[in-house]
């Protein structure tokens, strides 16, 4: 359609090759959007008359309630599949007005950021629900004892609290990131033209604020070719993926017989066709593999921009693939990890016994010992290292240890302290003990934990506040540009171009 200089059609396979008209599907709306506040800034500037908008947005809210008629076959995109089809049907009088002062160039990225708007808001909201439930099951597990593991290796006394808090926290840098963000995909680059602006009396502001963006991206060549907000943003989620991966994989072996902490629910997990007792956790398996493919998305993203010359060229439309691709991801497995976390069966029972039989109070005891004997913390590390490989030799915990092992112990180290001292620390450190008395800031000490519950509701709020305020931003520009043009139609202001 726009091939006024060429003699000959675009060879077929060629155009398979470039189009983009399938992924752009998601952008249908949007791109409706877009025209629509193009067109009402065009009428605004006497370049379309009334009734010749009124045709326009009649065919195009046509369009909208039957997405399926728009043909698509033959076309390199949505926006020119979109133009053709005004042409067609209201012919190229009017239709062949509606790009006028508009290129695909600041078309499409206006598009792809009205999209990531609301795609930003969405991923927040699941963001906000999945660290909501996380608190509520911290709450309920204040005093779910179990081992806390670095190396994978028992290493000290937590709660099964302090775990799901600790995501918590992570995930709430991603929602104050995600936040942050909003304001710079919130900036319009419509506008711009191809990459050097128009002769035309555009207004570059109108459009902007018609569509609901905070501000204009000012330089047209910057407006039309960076895509800076793709990267951070994809870098954002993908830090949000990354985090769901380590959560699915905690899940993964906490569900294993072998650690049975945990059991997800049979609505979540997968048989084998082969063997009968199989409970698999498939959905969290594939969180990590979704994370893979996420943190390639980002880097096919920053591949395709790395030395692109200035202005826009062809291979910036291959950037929406991977970009959607990771918000779709991303969205699904939010969700999707909720309801996991929602209806998994929490094994206290089993966490306590594991707790008992680690010698993961070893590190307390040292302190007691530092605390209440004076030993210097060194001295204290070797006796408490003897005395767990005495123990684990006989696969006894260190309170069964025989008195005439610890006397010799001490001998050998030349240590001078009493063996019944010493039996008194070992046997007063039992596991809930390890935990009621770690004083410092952010442990596994339940009131600590209280604490960190009170902070993250607290900024939960603010964080719903700021959402729910963008939320209603979006819906009134929305509204806006609805009632601007049954205003314009109903207006018996300006009938015709001047
Ligand atoms: N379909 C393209 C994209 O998604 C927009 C078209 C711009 N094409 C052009 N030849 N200037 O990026």
């Amino acid at each position: 359609m726009y091939r006024s200089r060429h003699k000959q059609d675009l060879d077929r396979r060629v155009l398979n090759f470039l189009s983009s008209v399938d992924i752009d599907d998601k952008i249908l709306y949007y791109d409706i959007l877009c025209t629509k506040a193009h067109v009402i800034m065009l009428y605004e500037i006497r370049i379309l008359t009334k009734d010749e908008l009124a045709s326009i947005v009649n065919e195009l809210d046509r369009v909208l309630r039957h997405p399926e008629k728009l043909v698509k076959e033959g076309f390199e995109d949505i926006h020119e599949a979109l133009e053709g089809h005004l042409i067609r049907k209201i012919g190229v009088d009017v239709g062949g007005k509606v790009q006028t002062g508009r290129s695909r160039n600041d078309q499409v990225v206006t598009d792809i950021r009205i999209k990531a708007r609301d795609d930003l808001i969405a991923i927040l909201f699941h963001l906000i629900k999945l660290v909501r439930l996380l608190i509520q099951k911290a709450e309920e597990n204040l005093n779910s004892v179990m081992p806390l593991y670095t190396h994978l290796q028992e290493a000290q006394l937590g709660n099964f609290a302090h775990y799901l808090l600790s995501y918590c926290s992570a995930l709430l840098r991603d929602v104050s990131r995600l936040i942050s963000l909003y304001d710079r995909v919130n900036e319009s680059p419509l506008g711009s033209g191809p990459i050097g602006g128009s002769t035309l009396p555009l207004s570059r502001k109108r459009t902007a604020e018609l569509l609901g963006f905070k501000k204009i991206i000012s330089n047209t060549i910057d407006a039309t070719s960076s895509r800076d907000f793709m990267i951070e943003f994809m870098s954002d989620i993908t830090s949000i993926m990354i985090t769901q991966s380590r959560i699915a994989q905690d899940i993964i072996i906490w569900s294993s017989q072998e650690f049975s902490f945990v059991e997800i629910s049979d609505k979540h997990a997968s048989s084998s066709s082969a063997m009968p007792q199989k409970k698999n956790p498939d959905p969290l398996e594939l969180t990590r593999s979704k994370t893979a493919i996420v943190i390639g998305n980002l880097t096919s993203v920053m591949t395709i921009l790395k030395s692109l010359p200035s202005g826009y060229t062809r291979d910036l439309q291959d950037t929406k693939i991977p970009f959607w691709n990771s918000i779709d991801i991303t969205k699904s497995s939010l969700e999707i990890m909720r309801d996991i976390i929602d209806s998994l069966t929490i094994k206290k029972d089993m966490m306590v016994k594991a707790s008992n039989n680690s010698y993961s109070i070893s590190l307390d005891i040292a302190e007691a010992l530092v605390m209440k004997e004076r030993l210097p913390f060194r001295t204290a590390h070797r006796l408490v290292g003897s005395l767990v490989n005495n123990a684990f030799k006989k696969q006894i915990p260190l309170k069964s240890l025989d008195v005439t092992d610890i006397k010799e112990i001490l001998q050998d180290m030349k240590i001078s302290i009493e063996v019944d001292k010493l039996i008194r620390i070992i046997t007063e450190t039992d596991s809930q003990r390890s935990i009621s008395t770690r004083r410092s800031l952010g442990s596994p000490n339940p009131r600590e934990q209280i604490k960190s519950i009170k902070k993250y509701r607290m900024l939960l709020r603010k964080y719903v506040n700021d959402l729910q305020k963008m939320k209603r931003e979006l819906a009134s520009s929305k509204e806006t540009i609805t009632k601007t043009i049954s205003h314009i139609i109903k207006s018996k202001s300006r009938p015709q171009y001047m």
